[in-house]
């Protein structure tokens, strides 16, 4: 079987994940130095999320050398280390590959700007003569996904498409050279070791021809996601096809997988089942993240609904579904969820679920959104909301390792010298602080990756449901392994439920009377 199909894959931002030269942001070093802690979880592979040089405007996915890395992360020596490291304790490697845009500071964009309207430099990227008598108004009603048009003017009248920020062009992938590069860039990376790619915004490169008004409500409902003329086009998928042909046919370096074991993952913004269903074709990619899961509530039938629609769209025999809770774009799951039992609950819940699972960095601690000042936000959804929403900066402040007080471990820098500013109650958080003791959100983890390895789902990925679908708790089994998990306002007693077996596992306290609490699940050996 496939790794990836039941693979734990542990998402790493590098800026703050553990800083090696005390300059207060982190590093590939202190990645390296760190790998442990990710071994010791159990976890199947990294992601590490976009270490390449960029000014920063979007956290890192305003690229300007895809090829490269970030001077304050690093080297490519250090690139190589940090992989061979991986590779020696049994861990895989995936890198992000962001082709809908580049930075402004790309050289394709800045060539493009200096040479002017009309100039093949600026093909590579969607410029437009503006509407409205004198071209003052933008070329169409596209809205960022940040907020506000996604198009900017520029000096000499002729606006530029950005589906995010405006330091983030987007690509006309219309445009052979556009191919050609990406190509490149992904033979660059597999030449150094890695074993898979995340595709950001995978859904977004192509645009319906003509580029025609979107109307309405764009970014309100994300179901309708796939009906945009910006997002969700069909010549995505023949691209994809040609990058599963890379990846199959590149030759193999030492360390690194083999080719056919090479992972695609799609972060594609599509919610309908049967529309992600389609970037996880056997011939297309091998995973996409199931965000319907992380967007539901914390309610038994709603979440029920998300995971057997899942499960049916890719389900047996075909895609497994790729689980996710968090991610360095998502508010934490404690504070999502308002408490951190749901959020040891709803870990529990996906790590039984029968697929792949990401766990971002912090998940495995309980870590809650941080509140970070006003004046120390670095995400542009600040300015571009209007300072209404404060964004994700609340999910990647650095990871506090050990220590009573800030940095906590992260870094030798002075805390006010670190790149995002750490909570000042993280010290029962840090990594030191949780380990070794058994009620731990970490050990809990820990014990979940073990169990899940123990006692895998079937191959087939199925699972059988007990709970009656409109019940306040979800029940089920994959193989041998049965979770619970009350979702209700009552205490569920586990005779109820028809279920016995022996308790291994439980995100509440662990001696409980096979009554159910509120809010918590509890993993059962049921005896065939
Ligand atoms: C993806 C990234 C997010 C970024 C966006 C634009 O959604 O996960 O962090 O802002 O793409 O590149």
């Amino acid at each position: 079987m496939n790794w990836w199909r039941d693979a734990v894959c542990y998402e790493i931002y590098p800026w703050s994940f553990a800083d090696s030269d005390g300059d207060g942001t982190g590093d590939l070093r202190g990645i390296a130095d760190r790998l442990h802690h990710v071994r010791r979880l159990g976890a199947d592979a990294v992601w590490i999320t976009p270490f390449y040089p960029s000014p920063l405007a979007d956290g890192g996915y305003d690229i300007a050398d895809h090829t490269a890395v970030a001077p304050e992360l690093g080297t490519i020596g250090d690139f190589d280390a940090l992989t061979a490291r991986a590779h020696g304790l049994g861990l895989k490697v995936v890198v992000d590959v962001v082709p809908n845009h580049t930075s402004d500071a790309h050289p394709w964009f800045r060539a493009a700007l200096a040479a002017g309207p009309g100039s093949t430099a600026r093909e590579r990227y969607l410029f437009r003569p503006g509407r409205g008598r004198l071209g003052e108004l933008p070329p169409n009603d596209w809205q960022s996904a940040f907020g506000g048009p996604a198009w900017t003017r520029v000096s000499d009248g002729e606006w530029y498409l950005h589906l995010h920020a405006p330091e983030q062009p987007d690509l006309d992938w219309s445009h052979p050279a556009v191919h050609t590069e990406f190509e490149r860039i992904l033979r660059f990376w597999l030449d150094h070791g890695v074993d898979g790619f995340r595709i950001d915004v995978a859904h977004a490169l192509y645009k319906a021809e003509g580029l025609p008004d979107a109307g309405p409500g764009q970014h309100e409902d994300p179901a309708r996601n796939h009906l945009m003329p910006y997002y969700d086009q069909e010549e995505l998928h023949p691209l994809y096809r040609r990058w599963r042909t890379l990846l199959d046919e590149h030759p193999g370096v030492p360390g690194a997988v083999s080719p056919e074991d090479r992972l695609l993952v799609a972060e594609a913004a599509v919610f309908a089942p049967d529309r992600l269903a389609r970037y996880v074709r056997p011939d297309e990619m091998q995973q996409a993240f199931d965000f319907a899961f992380l967007e539901a509530p914390w309610d038994a039938p709603a979440l029920r609904r998300v995971i057997e629609g899942s499960l049916a769209a890719t389900g047996p025999g075909r895609a497994p579904v790729t689980w996710v809770l968090s991610s360095h774009d998502a508010v934490r799951p404690p504070t999502r969820y308002g408490s951190p039992l749901r959020a040891r609950s709803a870990a529990l819940l996906m790590l039984a679920l029968p697929g792949a699972a990401y766990v971002y960095q912090g998940e495995e601690l309980g870590l809650p959104q941080a509140w970070v000042p006003d004046d120390r936000i670095r995400d542009p959804l600040w300015p571009r909301s209007g300072h209404r929403e404060r964004g994700r900066d609340g999910a990647r402040v650095p990871l506090p390792w050990s220590g009573t007080a800030a940095p906590y471990g992260f870094s030798t820098a002075a805390p006010r010298s670190c790149w995002l500013p750490q909570p000042e109650d993280w010290a029962a958080l840090t990594v030191a602080a949780q380990d070794g003791d058994p009620d731990s959100t970490l050990e809990m983890y820990r014990e979940a990756l073990r169990l899940r390895k123990a006692w895998p789902a079937p191959a087939d990925g199925s699972l059988l449901w007990h709970s009656p679908s409109e019940a306040p708790y979800l029940a089920f089994t994959r193989g041998r392994l049965t979770c619970v998990v009350n979702l209700g306002a009552r205490p569920l007693p586990l005779r109820d439920t028809g279920l016995l077996g022996r308790t291994v596992l439980t995100s509440g306290p662990r001696d409980f009377d096979d009554v159910l609490a509120p809010d918590t699940a509890a993993w059962l050996l049921v005896e065939s």
